[in-house]
């Protein structure tokens, strides 16, 4: 029953934020760019900071989590762009992490000051610790990775839409997580459903910021840990701020309520290191030079390289909570392979389908110049851990991509009923993606 009404009211909020060709003319989504809220949260100066050492495995791994590895200058402006792709490059999601019974650093919550590559610390743990909210009766010693959304970054410009591009950056930002582990070798696995509620309230979140998520990191014991003995002071994450009420319920309807969290009960958890087909030894520049394709000229790509690509993508997700997403293809340029929609590998329709593809995603050529353009669809079980997981696959299809030498970019922009149609599908589209020459 109370899966039935998550089904629901998940879908609700995706029906909400479709786009239509007559909804982009209406809110074409202009913005004064000087208005942006900041994307960088910064704790007040006295809370004390630690440095991320490069050289240091721990500190590289968390760094790498997150950190800006380009920065585009125009005029009056710049922008730093980061390991994590982001809709808009508007950076929703941010990064905490409780470190316990490493060596050389204190036990406590630290957030992550991607700005500065530093770690803040805003906790310090005694017998307390984030544990009694994800994993009740366990301790972990290693890390608990949170992923929060500061909708506002986002909402600013997308407005409702906005709930999408929280949910998938956060996935994405999970798969960056992924790729830092896969580098270290460190076995994780990722928890969607817990009591994000009452996490919120006690790091004193406010309406301002969420968590969507959290990634365990090393030995799980049997103990009981107590909830954060003092929550945490509300510090605000961006410079300004304004309300968006139907964001706000899009999250709370889609946490995961108590009687489906009973079903996930009695969790066996193992973490494992994730799964990237490439040596972990050449990873790095690939997790430090991935970035979105802005326009593809039009080449092929291999069926070999295409058969890489597509093996990466069915490896299971290190996560208890798996959502089914069926992947269909719009296949433009692939050597020795037909072109045509398709159904995962199966052919639905033999054909030319590179305009229809661009104008399913609201004109963008990305989608018409591909050698792939792909479509994550999905009848979820519950919207934002389906949503977040797109976005996972979608961070390993750049990265998988990026490492073969082939371009890729998330596209979080198309009309949902008319791409429904075109694929013969009643599931959602969660997300789509375009990889080419
Ligand atoms: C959820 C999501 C949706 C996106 N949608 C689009 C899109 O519709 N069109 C596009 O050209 N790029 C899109 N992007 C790519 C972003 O613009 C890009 O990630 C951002 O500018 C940062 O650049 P980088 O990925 O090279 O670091 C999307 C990225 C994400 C994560």
């Amino acid at each position: 029953m109370a899966i039935q009404q998550l089904e629901t009211v998940g879908k609700k909020f995706h029906d909400a934020t479709k786009h239509s060709p007559l909804s982009v003319m209406l809110d074409p989504n202009y913005v004064d760019a000087i208005t942006q809220p900041s994307a960088f949260k910064i704790y007040p100066k006295f809370y004390r900071r630690f440095e991320l050492d490069k050289e240091n495995p721990v500190h590289d791994f968390i760094r790498l989590t997150s950190t800006i590895t380009f920065e585009k200058r125009y005029k009056y402006d710049s922008y730093q762009l980061r390991v994590n792709p982001s809709a808009g490059a508007l950076y929703p999601s941010d990064v905490y992490v409780q470190i316990r019974g490493i060596k050389g650093i204190i036990d406590g919550i630290y957030h992550l000051e991607v700005a500065t590559n530093s770690l803040t610390l805003v906790y310090e743990l005694i017998d307390d610790g984030l544990e009694s909210y994800i994993l009740p009766d366990c301790l972990v010693k290693g890390f608990i990775f949170l992923v929060s959304s500061v909708y506002y970054r986002s909402s600013w410009k997308y407005k409702n839409r906005s709930l999408r591009y929280c949910f998938l950056d956060s996935g994405h930002h999970l798969g960056a997580i992924a790729a830092a582990a896969y580098l270290y070798q460190k076995a994780i696995q990722v928890i969607f459903d817990f009591d994000k509620i009452e996490l919120n309230r006690d790091l004193g979140f406010e309406n301002k910021e969420f968590v969507t998520a959290s990634v365990i990191s090393g030995e799980i014991k049997p103990k009981t840990v107590r909830k954060l003995r003092s929550p945490l002071p509300f510090v605000s994450p961006t410079d300004y701020f304004e309300a968006n009420p139907f964001i706000e319920a899009g999250y709370r309807n889609t946490v995961l309520n108590d009687t489906a969290r009973d079903l996930f009960s009695n969790r066996k958890l193992v973490p494992e290191i994730p799964y990237f087909n490439c040596p972990p030894e050449k990873f790095l520049p690939t997790i430090l030079g991935r970035r979105s394709a802005r326009a593809f000229k039009g080449g092929t790509i291999t069926q070999a390289e295409w058969e890489q690509i597509w093996h990466c993508l069915q490896q299971t997700l290190p996560t208890i909570n798996q959502e089914n997403i069926v992947i269909y293809l719009v296949v433009n340029r692939v050597e020795g392979i037909e072109t045509g929609l398709y159904k995962e590998l199966q052919l639905l329709k033999a054909g030319d389908f590179r305009e229809q593809a661009k104008y399913l995603c609201v004109n963008q050529a990305l989608a018409r110049d591909s050698a792939i353009t792909l479509f994550f669809a999905s009848h979820y079980d519950n919207y934002q851990t389906a949503m977040q997981i797109a976005g996972w696959l979608g961070q390993r299809l750049y990265l998988i991509s990026n490492y073969l030498g082939i371009g890729c970019s998330g596209i979080g922009a198309y009309h949902d009923d008319e791409t429904k149609k075109i694929l013969g599908t009643s599931q959602d589209i969660l997300y789509a993606m375009a990889i080419g020459r």
